[in-house]
């Protein structure tokens, strides 16, 4: 066996953010770049010698090269056996399953989720610890402290492995196995949804659907698990191969990027539901025949709805939601007597409260919903839920979101993104927000009086760590909210997020156009953090 020691410098950039480290694809390119990240994972681990890791990724430009790259060093750093998916390929969730189900030290899941990709676009590489969930804070910060010190990485000498061929094949020491990317996660979905009555709707010839997976990883699972298993019919799935640029796409499952999707939904004839996901698989929309359902307002119907679900039916420990994400699945919460807890933007906050059975349901602003059955958001799985409760009622998206909403009451919500504004102009935005919030509560805005102003800061209830800064949070005597934060995924500049919410409790009040009704709160987010001025920008890029 051949295992090098090479030498290296340190790269000061290589702190993970929100969801792993994310990079342009020529900075991953560069000598020793990723090679130093993967050292600075082993070297930040302990005890995993002979051990099982799960390795795969979402298909993007560089998935292949940085696989073979990887399991050469995990030989060389001593991992006893490697599971790889099929062609490099897996999705975030079904790495989750495989993490569990295998009782797998980690893994390594190679993705910039929904960001484009290409030679010249993103890449991104996460560890997931053995709970099958992203590193916590304390984990990605001993990879960063270690990257900045690292002066050498160990690799093996080897050909490429055979990345396509199912089976066995061994790197020095280390067992690779090539195992199907699909299977394991359709069986966690089939024990967990009621696939039965799902099939007598999609094959009733009375419903109709349409998947799009935007030419990412979702396409082999809802080929399979749709098509296959459920019987939809063939062409259910659209762009379903996934591409190394996902067709030159975004692959986000929203308004703006999942266009080819929304014109059908929202054309003539419109199918009964549509959904798309995400570059990694781990984000969903939720679309009726010309509606379209919020991830917030998705998050609490699910929450209403789970007793229809075998999975789920009997009863949740809690939910979870990110503190951006609306209040509507607090109301649901409220009334069925469960707790629900608010945590920072990002997943890997909600995996304390999944292992300590403190939530069974969580939820994102940003089109992610989840459940204990992993510990990463899950694309399809929502979609399987919204399918089960769709069998269930027999009743449309939109009947079943507005009869939701004369229940609960309406969050109106939307998130307007300023995306790639100049760093020091973002930071000197937040940071005059910040200086203001003292004098906000108690201040009045024409029919906005402040009831609080504050950075949102997290006490984990498991481990009591504690996490600042994450976000100026704005709130009004009415109910109604404004959020600020930077985002933690970007690769260019700033991404400035304004999230804004209004409640409606009336329910003859519940059927107007979100943006006009949040319209008085996007301008008094202005006017209080002054984006305009500050930023130069008349208005947002993208906004969901
Ligand atoms: C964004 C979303 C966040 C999500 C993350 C990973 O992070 O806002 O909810 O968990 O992507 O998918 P951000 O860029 O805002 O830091
Ligand atoms: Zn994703």
């Amino acid at each position: 066996m051949n295992i090098q020691t090479v030498v290296t410098q340190p790269f000061s950039d290589q702190k993970p953010g929100t969801s792993g480290l994310r990079k342009k694809v020529p900075i991953f390119k560069q000598p020793n770049y990723l090679e130093n990240f993967i050292q600075s994972i082993f070297d930040s681990l302990e005890g995993f010698s002979g051990q099982t890791f799960i390795l795969g990724g979402d298909g993007r430009y560089y998935n292949r090269q940085a696989i073979q790259i990887i399991l050469k060093m995990a030989a060389a750093n001593g991992v006893g056996r490697m599971l790889v998916g099929q062609g490099g390929i897996l999705s975030t969730p079904a790495a989750s399953c495989i993490i569990r189900k295998n009782q797998a030290f980690g893994g390594i899941v190679l993705s910039a989720s929904h960001n484009p990709g290409g030679p010249e676009e993103d890449f991104g590489v996460k560890y997931n610890i053995s709970n099958g969930g992203p590193a916590p804070e304390k984990v990605t910060s001993a990879i960063y402290e270690c990257s900045k010190v690292i002066d050498s990485y160990k690799i093996i000498e080897a050909r490429n492995i055979n990345l396509d061929q199912l089976g066995s094949q061994k790197i020095g020491e280390m067992r690779v196995e090539v195992i199907d990317s699909v299977a394991d996660y359709a069986e966690l979905m089939e024990s967990l949804f009621d696939f039965s009555k799902i099939s007598e709707l999609l094959r009733s010839g009375k419903f109709k659907m349409c998947i799009d997976s935007l030419h990412a990883v979702t396409g082999p699972y809802a080929k399979n698990i749709f098509e296959q298993l459920l019987g939809a019919p063939v062409g259910t799935v659209q762009n379903g191969m996934p591409l190394e640029d996902f067709g030159g796409g975004h692959p986000d499952p929203n308004l703006v990027y999942a266009h080819d999707l929304v014109e059908i939904m929202f054309g003539d004839n419109a199918p009964d539901f549509g959904a798309a996901s995400d570059g990694d698989g781990d984000r969903n929309m939720i679309l009726g025949k010309n509606f379209f359902v919020t991830p917030s307002d998705s998050l609490a119907i699910l929450v209403a709805n789970a007793k229809l679900v075998p999975g789920y039916s009997s009863g949740l420990a809690g939910i979870a939601r990110s503190m951006p994400t609306s209040a509507a699945a607090d109301r649901v919460a409220e009334k069925m007597g469960l707790d629900c807890y608010e945590t920072p933007t990002g997943w890997k906050f909600f995996g304390n409260l999944l292992d300590a059975d403190k939530a069974t349901l969580c939820g994102e602003e940003s089109f992610g919903t989840g459940s204990n059955h992993v510990r990463e958001k899950d694309g399809l799985w929502a979609v399987l839920f919204w399918l089960n409760i769709l069998a269930a009622r027999q009743e449309s998206v939109e009947d079943i979101v507005k009869e939701h909403w004369k229940t609960y009451g309406r969050n109106y919500y939307s998130r307007h993104d300023y995306e790639g504004i100049e760093s020091d102009k973002a930071n000197t935005l937040m940071e005059n927000l910040h200086s203001l919030l003292p004098s906000l509560p108690g201040k009045q805005y024409g029919q906005y009086e402040v009831r609080y102003a504050d950075d949102f800061s997290y006490t984990d209830p498991i481990d009591g760590s504690i996490s600042q800064k994450q976000g100026i949070r704005i709130g009004f005597s009415n109910g109604s909210r404004i959020v600020f934060r930077l985002s933690g995924t970007g690769t260019q500049g700033a991404t400035l997020r304004l999230y804004v919410e209004s409640y409606e409790p009336d329910a003859n009040k519940q059927d107007q156009d979100t943006q006009v009704k949040l319209s008085p709160l996007v301008s008094l987010a202005d006017e209080i953090a002054q984006i305009k001025n500050i930023t130069g920008r008349e208005k947002p890029t993208v906004i969901t």
